[in-house]
This record gives C-alpha cells, structure tokens and sequence, in this order.
C-alpha cells in the first residue's frame, strides 16, 4: 500500500515536471542555440542602425547569441567581416551587402563550411551559398513613388493641357535593390512621359545617369546642384524630384533650399523613414517617404532562421505557421541572382506622408514624438 503511495506521488510529480517543461517551451517557442552572424552595410544610413538592433533583440530574445558588426559602407571590410564570421564558425549569417557582386568568393567559405546564409534586404548575386532572400517588394516602392506624383498632381493621361518638369534620382548600383526601386518608379511614370505630360528637362532618365554611389546624400547633393545650374538657372520651374530613398532625397532637397532659383516647392520622394526626412516631411520640404516597417523584416528573418537551423527546408508554408501580424509574400519568380532564383520572403511598403506620420508610424509604435518631431524607437 505504501509503495504504490510512494510510486503515485513520484509519478505526479513527474508529470508535473513533464507539463512545466512543456509550458516553458510553448511559452518561449524553441530556445534557440549557436550564434547569429549579423552583417550590415553602414551606420551612416539611419535605417541599418535600426535593422541591426531589431535583429540583435529578436535572436537574443530567442536564446541566441548575435555578432553585429558595421562595414562602413567598405567592400573589403565586409569580406573581412564575413571571413571573420566564419571563422569563428556562427550557425548561420545574415547579411545585408555593401555591394551584391562582391561576395561570391567570400561566401564560398561559407558553403563548404555548411554555414546557412540569408540575403537581407539586399539581393546577393553569384552565389550558391545564399539560400534565401528576405526583404521588402522592392519593385512596389518604385511603383508607390510614381503613383503619388500622378495622384498628388492628379495627372491623366488624355489631359496634355498642363506639363509638369521632373527629375529623377536613384540608388547605389552596387546595391541589386536600386534598379527595382528605379525600374517600379520609371514603369509607372513613363506613360506620362510618353505622352508629354511629364518632361524631364535634363534628358537624364536612364539608371546610369541617375544612379548615386553609396547613396550618400553629398552625391544626390552636388548632382542636384548642377543639374539645377545648367538646366534651371533661367527660371525653368521643376515641380517634381523623384528620389528612390531618403538620404539621395536629403541631398536633392539641400540643393534645391541652396541652388534653386524657382520659389515653388517640388514634390520630393523618398523612403525609410529617416528622422530628417521625417523632420522634412513637417516642414514641408519633402512629400512623402515609402516606410518598411524594418522590425517586421527581423521577426520573418528569425523565424526563418529557426526553420533553416532546424534542418527544415521554409517555403510559404512559414508564413502560415509563424502567425505573423503583418502581410509577407512567398516569391520564387522575382530574385535571381545569377545561380537560380532566390525564394524569397517579401514584406509589404507603405506610403507616409505628413497626414499620416502619426497612424503609420506613431500609433504603430515604431516612432514617438519628440517636440514637433518624430523620433524612431529603436
Ligand atoms: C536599400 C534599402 C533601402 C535604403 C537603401 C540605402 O538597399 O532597401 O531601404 O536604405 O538601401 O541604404
């Protein structure tokens, strides 16, 4: 009699351990093992500084460890990065490249160490090792640029009675992002600019001719300056500056506070989000901005991560499965780079301007307000 006693108690207290431990795991899903290589481009531009904590705080959360580290815009740096990374033998890297041609080498250290690698944000070309791409649809940003300028200045394209002057700046071409953002804008205005409704005085429309190393705002800046010198200076009015981001968008519109002999202000685009664009957007010099809720694009890198790391092999299944709270798209057709096409896990932009700062982007909780001013919580 005793000894069953004994036994029954024993036994209750097992299945009590038993149903903690599984409580426990619910609760924190899969504790995870192993180290997280996180490899961002620069904190010179503000939203990496923001991508590179998300991430930090979502694997660390989850039991990981994370090694973050900056490349200051620098190519060898970055390779120096990664070999680093590798080395030091982390499960699994996310990067987010200076340049998308220049880590085929690299990453052949990666593959031959079975080292997982995700393209983040960035497009990663010439390489097996990547197996999966995780950003936002690029091509859409582009698209929602050039249709605010058409809804902003009602254009259609039966009615030629009135033209406008437009433009355009874009991206790294180092980065395989800034054709799709340039491409999404060009496609959706280009009707327009067929039609004469749209005349872009400098004659400069093709990506070469508008593309701006590093994105680096002093670039967007000077071109800027001397295309308003040589094409402007007499009076010409320019209603609309197309820019594919907002650091390109700071400089166009330091130039046009600068150099710009018209007293109307154009439409300037961007995206990110970056404070001072933000500040610019209130005040009245910059537009709109397309914001890509980049914390959204941590929680499906990790979860993503956790799939790879336990041996699964993530298709649009995951997206089911994670129950995330905001749209993602499963794309095996858009992203090739060069070794076959990239499954890739697509978040979706949204347009932000002055109006809509506080729902977007406060409300949400991704920013606060500081004064006047919105201030991102990082
Ligand atoms: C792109 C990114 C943009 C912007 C830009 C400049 O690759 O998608 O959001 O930040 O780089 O860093």
């Amino acid at each position: 009699m005793k000894k069953t006693n004994t036994f029954k108690r024993v036994l209750a207290f097992v299945l009590v351990c038993l149903m903690a431990v599984s409580l426990v795991s619910c609760v924190g899903g899969s504790g995870g093992e192993g180290t997280i290589g996180i490899v961002m481009p620069t904190k010179s531009l503000e939203r990496w500084n923001r991508d590179g904590s998300y991430l930090k705080k979502e694997f660390e959360a989850k039991g990981y460890d994370v090694e973050l580290v900056y490349a200051d815009n620098d190519v060898a740096q970055q390779v120096n990065d990664i070999e680093n990374l590798i080395a030091g033998e982390v499960d699994l890297l996310v990067i987010a490249a200076v340049d998308g041609e220049s880590l085929t080498n690299v990453l052949e250290g990666a593959k031959e160490a079975d080292i997982p690698v995700i393209a983040y944000d960035r497009l990663i070309m010439n390489t097996e090792a990547v197996k999966y791409y995780v950003s936002f649809d690029n091509y859409t940003v582009g698209k929602l640029q050039g249709q605010y300028v058409i809804d902003t200045l009602g254009l259609k394209l039966d009615d030629t009675s009135k033209t406008y002057n437009i433009e355009f700046t874009a991206g790294d071409p180092a980065d395989n992002n800034a054709g799709f953002f340039f491409n999404g804008a060009f496609d959706t205005l280009k009707p327009y600019l067929d039609a004469g409704i749209l005349k872009c005085v400098s004659g400069q429309t093709a990506f070469t001719q508008v593309a701006t190393q590093s994105w680096s705002t002093d670039n967007a800046l000077s071109r800027m300056q001397n295309i308003l010198g040589s094409y402007y200076s007499d009076g010409t009015v320019l209603d609309i500056a197309l820019c594919s981001n907002d650091s390109t968008a700071l400089g166009v519109s330091k130039a046009i506070e600068s150099d710009y002999a018209g007293s109307n202000q154009p439409i300037i685009t961007g995206q990110d989000g970056d404070e001072a664009n933000l500040a610019n957007m209130i005040d009245g010099k910059q537009s709109m901005t397309v914001y890509k809720a980049v914390a959204n694009e941590a929680v499906v890198t990790l979860n993503l991560a956790i799939s790879i790391l336990e041996g699964k092999t993530p298709n649009g299944d995951l997206i089911t499965e994670s129950g995330w709270d905001f749209a993602c798209a499963y794309d095996t057709e858009s992203y090739d780079n060069n070794t076959g096409k990239i499954p890739s896990y697509l978040l979706v932009p949204t347009v932000v301007t002055k109006d809509n700062i506080q729902k977007e982007l406060v409300d949400t909780g991704y920013y606060k307000m500081d004064g006047n001013y919105p201030k991102a919580i990082g």
